[in-house]
């Protein structure tokens, strides 16, 4: 790192005028930074909010190494000089007073899906708010990102603070109900995942969460101070985009990747990432078991029309926070697509593995021969695998409910825009399947669902339908009949860039109320009985932030609201996937409270 940063402060030093940022960018990266963006890539609005720093790095030892690999170090510079105009680092401002103590409250929302089966519904009491009081909902402050273009970890709240990771790698701890600082630690990439908190070692309380490096983290919570640090994948592009789960003294931590990228370059010898699961030790950062999605290591396959190696089978990353059953001590995971031939039982599947060993104990194939990777859409397609598919990973945490007749239901949402029901107490047994869109890369199910003892929620996003896109339904949990459907609102947004009416958005629910985000930044309160909308609230805006960093709403897409003592959690801006950029975290609780 700091070879690194000598390394940049020298180039500044001798960047020549002669190099054209402008003109390397079209040539190097406009293919895919485009508007409209190839599939993920951020539009170049969207990679303006960076630091000079951060696009450098990215293309230096970052997601976008591959396709920087062709140019010097004073080249990356002139084009990170082209793409940021504003690379400003703000001091942090809005700390707490010192001696402030956070009010504490028993009541909280710690990780992803709120509980080990992934039902992101709260309880009235853990919310502390009833549906009544939702529609008396408004601003209480917000907190605004710096250096970022997207706001994308998740919060959790526990013992009256809150805490949150951010593109810049900076982890906050913050008073849940005043939003002031009480510490920052600073992760050298982004951290996406959501947070999770637990006791670690002696009554030691630790905040543990992973980066873009495949890193996970245990920070305390008192100080900020690094307990320990663990690196649970070796290959230079994997990454952790799930949220790890915590149980006893395990932390299970999903792997994935941006190899599928790297793929774009024909040069690049695709592919050998295979996703998995590590289950790492709370006390001593130590992996216990680590088990791939895809049994098989990727081997030579052959070589592509450049005369470069390539391999497989691989991809099958695990993007989502994994699932706990306790009772039968199983750990669930859906994992993404093929990056590469040969094709596999794995790629776009449900898998169970054992809890305490990490043993596969059942494999669901959902979608069979879907391998993409961004070479597909080049017109070599040097890498593009033979058994290509459309693109439908699982995105969203599989969901684990009892129906009242005690039988299980494992309920599974698709980008391919199918919701599946699987038995998870015969070996993965689909019971039903209800399709609810088209579906496709960016369509279907992108990044969760909740579930009453009723129905499970679902959003839709077939962000490429335009004004097919969008729309909430209430399925019955044993059977997948439709209860209600809530179509999308007319996008609030006209004539902004990566206006959409699609609902990306994991959902989030309390009893009687289910909340949806949509990419026009419009977050909405449903009644859960009918599906009417019973409150909203545009987040598309700027906003006043307690630590005077400059902040502005945007789409809502990868993560949803977090309800905890009495206030609503929500992040706003994700200039990825084609949505509108925005840096802001905000809290809201019913009016006069
Ligand atoms: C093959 C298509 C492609 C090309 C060519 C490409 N990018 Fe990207 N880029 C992407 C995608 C896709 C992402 C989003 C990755 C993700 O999912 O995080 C991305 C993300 C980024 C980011 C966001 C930060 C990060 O590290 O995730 C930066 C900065 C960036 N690209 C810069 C560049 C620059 C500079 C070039 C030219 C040297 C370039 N890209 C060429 C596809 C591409």
């Amino acid at each position: 790192m700091m070879r690194l940063f000598f390394l940049l402060a020298t180039a500044i030093a001798m960047l020549p005028a002669a190099e054209d940022g402008k003109a390397l960018f079209e040539k190097n990266c406009a293919t895919c930074h485009k508007d409209p963006p190839v599939n993920r890539a951020p539009l170049l609005e969207a990679l303006t909010r960076l630091s000079r720093d951060a696009i450098v790095l990215s293309m230096q030892t970052g997601t976008m190494r591959e396709q920087g690999a062709a140019l010097s170090i004073e080249q990356k510079m002139a084009v990170a000089e082209f793409i940021a105009r504003s690379a400003k680092v703000e001091p942090l401002k809005g700390l707490c007073e010192p001696g402030y103590e956070a009010r504490t409250d028993s009541s909280f929302w710690n990780g992803w899906g709120v509980d080990e089966a992934n039902t992101r519904f709260q309880t009235a009491k853990m919310a502390g708010m009833t549906a009544s009081q939702i529609p008396k909902l408004e601003l209480k402050w917000a907190f605004g990102l710096p250096n970022s273009s997207a706001a994308i970890s998740q919060p959790a709240v526990v013992s009256g603070r809150i805490y949150f990771g951010s593109q810049d790698g900076t982890v906050y701890s913050a008073d849940a109900r005043t939003g002031c600082a009480f510490w920052t630690f600073k992760a050298p990439v982004t951290v996406r995942t959501a947070m999770t908190i637990g006791t670690v070692g002696h009554a030691r309380q630790a905040v543990m969460f992973g980066d873009q490096q495949a890193n996970v983290y245990a920070v305390d919570t008192r100080d900020g101070k690094l307990l320990w640090k663990a690196k649970v994948d070796d290959h230079p592009v994997a990454r952790i985009t799930g949220a790890p789960k915590m149980h006893g003294s395990r932390l299970y931590v999903p792997v994935s990747s941006v190899e599928e990228v790297s793929s774009g370059s024909p040069k690049y010898e695709c592919c050998k990432f295979r996703g998995s699961v590590a289950a790492v030790d709370v006390e001593s950062g130590k992996v216990a078991w680590k088990t791939h999605t895809i049994p098989d290591p990727p081997r030579p396959t052959k070589k592509n029309s450049e005369g470069v190696q390539l391999h497989g089978p691989a991809g099958a990353a695990v993007w989502l926070s994994p699932t706990l059953d306790l009772k039968t001590r199983r750990v669930y995971v859906g994992t993404g697509n093929a990056y590469a031939d040969p094709e596999t039982r794995y790629s776009d599947a449900v898998i169970a593995m054992d809890m305490d060993s990490g043993s596969m104990q059942w494999v669901t194939q959902l979608t069979e021969r879907d391998g993409w990777n961004f070479s597909c859409v080049n017109p070599n397609r040097a890498n593009c695998p033979e058994a290509l598919g459309p693109d439908v990973d699982i995105g969203a945490s599989p969901i684990l409910r009892v129906l009242p007749d005690g039988k299980r239901v494992l309920v599974v949402g698709q980008k391919s825009g199918i919701v599946h029901a699987l038995d998870p107490d015969a070996n993965g047994r689909i019971l039903w399947q209800t399709r609810v869109g088209a579906g496709g890369a960016l369509g279907g199910v992108q990044w969760g669902m909740a579930a009453d003892e009723e129905h499970v929620y679902v959003a839709l996003s077939d962000i490429n339908k335009r004004d097919k896109a969008g729309g909430l339904f209430a399925l019955e949990l044993a059977t997948g009949e439709k209860a209600w459907y809530a179509p999308p609102a007319t996008p609030s947004c006209a004539g902004v860039r990566g206006c959409s009416q699609a609902q990306m958005a994991p959902v989030t629910a309390i009893p009687g109320v289910v909340f949806s985000g949509a990419m026009d930044g419009v977050i909405r309160a449903y009644d859960a009985k009918s599906g009417k909308v019973i409150w909203e609230f545009n987040t598309l805006r700027d906003f006043q932030t307690v630590n005077g960093v400059k902040a502005r709403g945007g789409s809502l897409s990868a993560t949803g609201p977090v309800l905890a003592a009495g206030m609503m959690y929500l992040n706003s801006g994700y200039g990825v996937l084609g949505g509108i950029s925005g840096n802001v975290l905000l809290a809201f609780a019913p009016a006069n409270q």
